[in-house]
């Protein structure tokens, strides 16, 4: 076996405390945290001065790709907690033809290819190895599928017991996913927000660790392996516009702070992507507040969508979400499921590219945006495709051919 240097191979590490991403309260890096002391999310933050000093874009250059690539840039301190599934760097898929026919300049960043067959894997693989190097035995979330699958498999590695919880109407095939790959799973007769508070309620009686997202500072680090990623593939030179299925908003918040951490390295120029968070019209809790110019997300009464992950009426995070779309120079923009599922079929049938319908949603706001003018045609957007195709329901198939018969070869 060719052992990968990246999992291998001890490097330093510059991690200096987390702080309250609403306070900036600063608290202790090398004890298990959840929020911050006044309830808001944790950031981690790094020597970023002893960081430049001791690694370069050449040295990271010469390691295999992959999200432990960028390891001076996570929080993990010893190798040997590292948990892996084998986590590749994600394609950045060109569609040539879809690009020609809207006149536009599109990149799909497919992150349907890591293990588990989603983006979560790198922040579940992120979290799952720190849990490990703090002493966590037991961990609990609450997910739409894909955060679950991930935990799930990432646990059962790791030696932790973890309990998952779903609404009863997650994709099947990622319900079976995750009890198949060793968690406790439970469906839940609501949201994802009544599992989230069963998550927080079982946390003294089941003495877990609550892995909600943003409930954690750990794998809003793992997201931000996307951003580093995606300035490394581009040659550190960054797209003019990222379109980001916005749930709970972890990738969208990570990447930024990829980039800001990557600009304070002056790895990156000033030039800085417009971040656009993609809801669905049926759970747009983010694109309500962008609108009105509040700094909070009022929750989203009645969500319902088919892009399963987008369907958060609540986010704890949303005031980083909204801060990121502003910096940014940003927006947030909901789509109607009718043209998810439009666009999912379009990119399948033009390009061979098979998109989650969360993934689709990024391509429904792109046409949207051009066609608006919100994104010129000659900007380069980045879509995020976080999920394989594969786990989700597809139209039935109803052409068959009986072989016992003679086929009229004419009628296919
Ligand atoms: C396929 C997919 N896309 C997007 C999201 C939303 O991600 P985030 O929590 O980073 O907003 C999820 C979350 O479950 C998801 O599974």
């Amino acid at each position: 076996m060719i052992a990968d240097r990246n999992l291998a191979e001890d490097r330093p590490t510059f991690v200096t405390h987390l702080d309250c991403g609403a306070t900036g309260e600063a608290h202790d890096a090398d004890v298990l945290q959840g929020l911050s002391r006044a309830g808001k999310p944790l950031l981690v933050r790094y020597d970023l001065d002893a960081l430049g000093a001791a690694v370069d874009k050449e040295t990271l250059a010469k390691r295999p790709p992959g999200m432990w690539r960028y390891r001076e840039f996570l929080p993990v301190r010893h190798t040997a907690n590292i948990v892996s599934l084998g986590e590749v760097a994600t394609p950045l898929v060109d569609a040539p033809r879809i690009g020609a026919a809207l006149g536009g300049r599109l990149m799909i960043k497919d992150e349907g290819r890591l293990p588990t067959g989603s983006f979560k894997a790198r922040g579940l693989g992120l979290a799952v190895s720190k849990a490990k190097e703090l002493g966590v035995t037991r961990m609990a979330m609450p997910t739409a599928g894909n955060a679950g699958a991930a935990m799930a498999a990432y646990c059962t590695r790791a030696g932790i017991e973890a309990f998952v919880f779903c609404p009863d109407d997650a994709p099947e095939v990622t319900i079976s996913e995750i009890a198949f790959q060793g968690a406790k799973l439970y469906r839940v007769n609501g949201l994802i927000n009544d599992c989230g508070r069963l998550v927080g309620e079982g946390k003294e009686p089941m003495g877990w660790f609550d892995a909600s997202t943003l409930k954690e500072p750990y794998r809003i680090e793992g997201k931000k392996t996307m951003g580093l990623e995606l300035a490394d593939q581009l040659g550190w030179d960054l797209p003019d516009v990222i379109f980001y299925p916005t749930g709970g908003g972890t990738g969208l918040i990570g990447m930024w702070k990829a980039f800001d951490e990557l600009g304070a390295l002056g790895w990156i120029g000033k030039k800085r992507p417009r971040m656009v968070a993609v809801q669905s019209a049926g759970c747009a809790p983010m694109v309500r507040a962008f609108d009105a110019g509040t700094e909070h997300a009022e929750p989203w009464a009645d969500p319902h969508t088919i892009a399963h992950g987008i369907r958060v009426p609540a986010a704890i995070g949303d005031f980083l979400i909204l801060r990121a779309l502003r910096e940014s120079g940003g927006f947030a923009v909901a789509v109607d499921d009718r043209d998810i599922l439009a666009a999912q079929a379009e990119m399948a049938a033009i390009e061979g590219l098979l998109m989650c319908p969360e993934g689709a949603a990024t391509f429904a706001a792109y046409k949207q945006a051009l066609a608006d003018g919100r994104v010129s045609r000659d900007e380069t957007a980045v879509l995020f495709n976080c999920a394989t195709g594969l786990k989700y329901p597809l139209p039935p198939v109803t052409r068959r051919i009986d072989h016992t018969k003679p086929v009229d070869w004419s009628t296919l």
